[in-house]
């Protein structure tokens, strides 16, 4: 389990951190000590969530960011820079689910959103965040299930994971000499608000908990220094639903 000694005091950023998954892990971490950049478009979340996260006496810079926009990502670095000087943790979880349409239906825009939020966006920040980044840090690169599996009427989805795949795969070895630990984070089906986006009626039972995967994320990261979870899947033990 994750100790206090480990992670306390640790800088984390979570993007995507206003529900689900990256609410959970932000939530989990603070838990273990962790002082927290929380970030997502939406204003009014961030600030409902900084406000509970300030009264539970937990260090929190809240600030929205589009990870499609550079120039918003370049303000929320220059922000941690400025209230904690470096990053220990950065979870790249910000993501987009699509709704179930096959490749000849697909419209143009649909693809775009989907491929720039879960594959430009994990680039984008983890380019801006790494000069912050010293060596004993770590990123957790929130894949799925369907960085390895496909699911027809998918396509954008499973392309925009499959390439996050690689993207990590390839990070991973360029900051091995630095000492940077990189986790491809693969869950399965866990209960979050996407999927009203990919399948309403999906049966939530079968399905993980966010606190589940953040449980994992957390103790992966609480290892010691010289050794590395390199790839987490955490599947639902009745498997696909
Ligand atoms: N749920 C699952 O079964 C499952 C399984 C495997 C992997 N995953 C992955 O886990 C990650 C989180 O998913 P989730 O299920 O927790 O989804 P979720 O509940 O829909 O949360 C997604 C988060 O990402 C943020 N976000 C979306 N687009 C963004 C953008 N352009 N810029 C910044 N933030 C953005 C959302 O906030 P705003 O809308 O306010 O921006 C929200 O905080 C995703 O990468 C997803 O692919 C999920």
């Amino acid at each position: 389990m994750a100790s206090d000694s480990t992670l306390r005091k640790k800088v984390a950023l979570v993007t995507g951190a206003t529900q689900g998954i990256g609410l959970a892990i932000a939530r989990t971490l603070a838990a273990a000590g962790c002082h927290l950049i929380i970030s997502s478009r939406s204003e009014p979340r961030l600030r409902r969530i900084e406000k509970e996260m300030t009264a539970d006496g937990i260090s929190v810079l809240a600030l929205a960011c589009d990870v499609r926009d550079p120039v918003a990502i370049d303000d929320l670095l220059a922000a941690t820079r400025a209230r904690f000087r470096h990053i220990d943790i950065l979870i790249n979880n910000a993501g987009l689910g699509q709704p179930n349409i096959s490749v000849a239906k697909m419209p143009l825009q649909l693809w775009r959103d989907v491929i720039e939020t879960n594959l430009n966006g994990m680039f984008l920040v983890t380019k801006a965040a790494l000069p912050l980044m010293k060596p004993g840090s770590s990123i957790v690169n929130n894949l799925s299930f369907s960085a390895k599996r496909i699911f027809p009427g998918s396509s954008a989805y499973t392309a925009s994971k499959h390439g996050g795949l690689g993207f990590t795969n390839t990070l991973r070895e360029e900051l091995r000499p630095r000492g940077i630990r990189v986790i491809a984070l693969l869950p399965g089906a866990t209960n979050t608000p996407m999927w009203q986006t990919i399948w309403p009626q999906a049966p939530k039972k079968k399905m993980m908990t966010p606190e589940t995967v953040a449980t994992a994320v957390v103790n992966a990261l609480s290892i010691p220094a010289n050794s590395t979870v390199e790839e987490l899947t955490i599947v639902p033990t009745a498997g696909a639903l």
